[in-house]
């Protein structure tokens, strides 16, 4: 994978793993309080919360750190999931934690328009939200100072070229601050997933947050194959809260739908019904960088391909993954 040439590229950053079993959270957190401050001094900070466990213990660690210095915003990019965004505000305001809600969901689906190439898509979501959006919030706020909950899983797979990140800029090089005018602070790089959630654990988050399951910054549009628009997102939202609700009790890293490009053949009610796929996906994993499908029971199964032929409209196809990843990866995109 090359980066983008528009970026000017600076020496990679290297980052140790600090292995779940070295880890003493309450160490961790009181050393990387001691960093943040360190490295903010009397300025502010900014973060974006996407309300998955890393963005979530940066935001608790960071507000540990530095109080009502951090702000702590949440971009609404119009791709998230069923009341996502009242959900992500409401649970850290039962922490005493601020969150500005931002609503830049015209913004997204405009940068997203007529594209369908996977890394294009990706590449629009991080030039919206760094250059756009955040851009603009850093810009407005004067901060110079920028937290982000990159986990040691997303540097190893964006340096690998695996998948480009949407929230790893600085071990590709990247020089955030001559590009986007803030410099970013990443204290989770050394850990992995199941780390960050003992964190989180330690800075008492609650358990729906420290065990939450994964959701990738780009949010539905991982899971939209082709054209991201607001009606796409309707269906692939919709089967997402149906798999959500069906797949509670599923020991699973994460579950998820995606939505297909081509549109097929159905019948309904005896009369031709072309319409759209549903592929169902349900991980065992670790920590996301391999994965085996689910043994879902087959009853299960043919209740969600109902529940999604019945409640989510015009689809006329669901089908189960039962690739493993490598080579399959967990999203779609
Ligand atoms: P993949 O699809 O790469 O997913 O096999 C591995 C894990 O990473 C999540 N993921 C992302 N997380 N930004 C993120 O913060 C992204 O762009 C992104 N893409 C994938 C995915 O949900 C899974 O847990």
């Amino acid at each position: 994978m090359s980066t983008p040439e528009r970026f000017p590229k600076t020496t990679p950053a290297t980052v140790e793993e600090i292995p779940l079993e070295e880890l003493d959270p309450r160490e961790f957190i009181l050393e990387k309080i001691a960093e943040i401050r360190n490295k903010v001094g009397d300025e502010k900070a900014i973060n974006a919360l996407s309300g998955g466990v890393d963005s979530s213990t940066v935001t608790a660690l960071g507000h540990r750190a530095l109080g009502k210095k951090l702000i702590t915003c949440f971009i609404d990019n119009g791709l998230m999931r069923k009341n996502e965004p009242q959900w992500v505000l409401d649970s850290f305001k039962k922490l005493g934690i601020e969150v500005i809600l931002v609503n830049a969901q015209e913004e997204f689906f405009a940068a997203l328009k007529g594209i369908a190439d996977p890394e294009e898509k990706r590449e629009a979501i991080t030039q919206t939200f760094y250059k756009k959006v955040f851009g603009r919030l850093v810009g407005e706020s004067g901060v110079h100072h920028l937290l982000q909950g990159t986990n040691y899983t997303d540097i190893e797979e964006t340096v690998a070229g695996v998948k480009r990140q949407h929230n790893v800029l600085a071990q590709l090089g990247i020089n955030t601050e001559e590009q986007f005018g803030y410099r970013v602070i990443e204290p989770l790089a050394q850990l992995r997933k199941p780390a960050v959630r003992e964190v989180a654990k330690a800075l008492g988050l609650p358990e729906a947050i420290y065990n939450r399951p994964p959701f990738p910054g780009p949010a539905l549009a991982t899971r939209i194959i082709g054209e991201v628009k607001p009606e796409r997102v309707g269906i692939i939202r919709k089967a997402t809260e149906i798999i959500e609700e069906e797949l509670t009790g599923i020991e699973a890293f994460q579950s998820l739908a995606v939505l297909h490009q081509d549109m097929i053949t159905g019948v309904r009610n005896g009369i031709r019904d072309f319409g759209f796929q549903i592929e169902i996906r349900s991980w065992i994993s670790e920590d996301g960088k391999s994965g085996t499908p689910a043994e879902i029971p087959y009853v299960m199964l043919i209740r969600l391909s109902n529940r999604i032929t019945n409640e989510v409209p015009g689809v006329v196809s669901v089908t189960y993954n039962i690739t493993p990843k490598p080579p399959s990866t967990i999203e779609a995109i």
